[in-house]
């Protein structure tokens, strides 16, 4: 008998997840020395983390021999501070990848449905999978999440509908409006989870707070990984009503959030002109890599993100150029956008660097 007689079948068709490639790996394989990859593959803060967070992180170094806190307590009290919430409103995970897995997790099961965009943040449709659930994956209109055809595909079976808002890869987002529309139509039996990885990229991203304090089913989850630059520690947060938390609170492994990034998430909150600066610099980078990627005649989607999503004719072959000349951007092929490829805002030296090369890998 093998391993995979024995295994849980959802297990053996569950498709990977495909991270953007790191910086060591393509160094090695095209011979350059790390400092000269550009990697603008996975959305990370281009001018790194917080020198709060970092110096954090360093004085946590020594206590690293202890369990950390298990249940986030100073960050979940720090955070339902800023949202005006309360302190079990708040739950802490491994990145927020880890509450949509908690989520699904908790909710989803053989016979049971999940709604999302069909080219949505791809961690949806693997944790429903993997959870024995169907993914309904309903078309984006104009790359933006169809509201209506999603309220339309919701059926008895359906547990949760997953929003993105921005989208990512497609940096479209809903407006306030059409959320809020949508929350209105939606059966008390389904819990919509509302991702705001790129909200402090917005100017003024839809607040669901209230929804919640009127007891609509809604979890919103956001990041440490976006725009507070502290994407390898894994911490993100989820809040929603405390009857919800203590739920996700049952299937949450102990010790899920270490304690460097519990501090680093800490100090991190306590850098607002960090994050303006972060949001500043994105804005100007966006308009850079508009104007420049406009300017070689290639088609765009307006973003509302930190990356750009591109249509190229041969977006393999262009995908691979760059690589071979350092820069890793993001194939799209498991996101239903083989066309496309995905690029995170640089640092103003680093897009211009990118626009020289691509012009290059263009004309010839
Ligand atoms: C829309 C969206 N949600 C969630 C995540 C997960 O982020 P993390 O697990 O790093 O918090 C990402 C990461 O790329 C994302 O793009």
């Amino acid at each position: 008998m093998t391993y995979n007689d024995l295994v849980k079948k959802t297990v053996l068709t569950q498709p990977v997840y495909e991270p953007g490639k790191p910086i060591d790996l393509v160094a090695r394989e095209i011979g350059f020395d790390p400092e000269e990859i550009i990697k603008l593959a996975s959305n990370e803060n281009p001018l790194g983390a917080s020198p709060k967070a970092i110096e954090a992180i360093k004085k946590e170094a020594s206590s690293v021999n202890q369990y950390p806190e298990n249940s986030c307590y100073f960050l979940r009290q720090k955070l339902a501070t800023r949202l005006e919430l309360t302190e079990d409103q708040i739950i802490v995970g491994h990145g927020s990848n880890e509450i949509i897995s908690l989520l699904t997790n908790a909710f989803v099961e053989p016979g049971v449905n999940t709604v999302m965009g069909k080219s949505a943040f791809i961690s949806y449709k693997l944790f429903t999978l993997l959870a024995g659930g169907t993914p309904i994956e309903v078309p984006l209109k104009n790359f933006c999440h169809d509201l209506d055809a999603m309220l339309a595909a919701i059926n008895s079976d359906t547990r949760i509908v997953y929003l993105p808002c921005p989208n990512n890869p497609t940096g479209t987002a809903n407006s306030a409006d059409e959320i809020n529309q949508f929350i209105e139509k939606l059966p008390d039996h389904v819990v919509l989870c509302f991702d705001e990885a790129y909200a402090e990229y917005q100017d003024s991203p839809p607040d669901l707070r209230s929804w919640i304090a009127k007891g609509k089913k809604i979890i919103c989850l956001r990041t440490f990984s976006k725009i507070y630059g502290l994407a390898g520690l894994r911490i993100g947060y989820g809040y929603c009503q405390s009857e919800l938390t203590s739920i996700l609170n049952r299937v949450r492994p102990p010790f899920n959030v270490n304690g460097v990034a519990q501090k680093a998430a800490l100090a991190a909150l306590s850098d607002d002109d960090w994050v303006k600066q972060s949001k500043s610099e994105n804005d100007q980078g966006l308009i850079q890599l508009t104007d420049g990627l406009t300017e070689l005649n290639l088609a765009i989607v307006p973003s509302k993100g930190n990356f750009l999503l591109v249509q190229f004719e041969k977006s393999d072959s262009i995908c691979q150029q760059l690589l071979n000349k350092g820069f890793i951007v993001r194939p799209l092929k498991g996101y239903s956008l083989p066309d496309h490829l995905r690029i995170t805002i640089g640092t103003k030296e680093q897009n211009r660097k990118l626009l020289v090369v691509l012009k290059e890998i263009l004309q010839n």
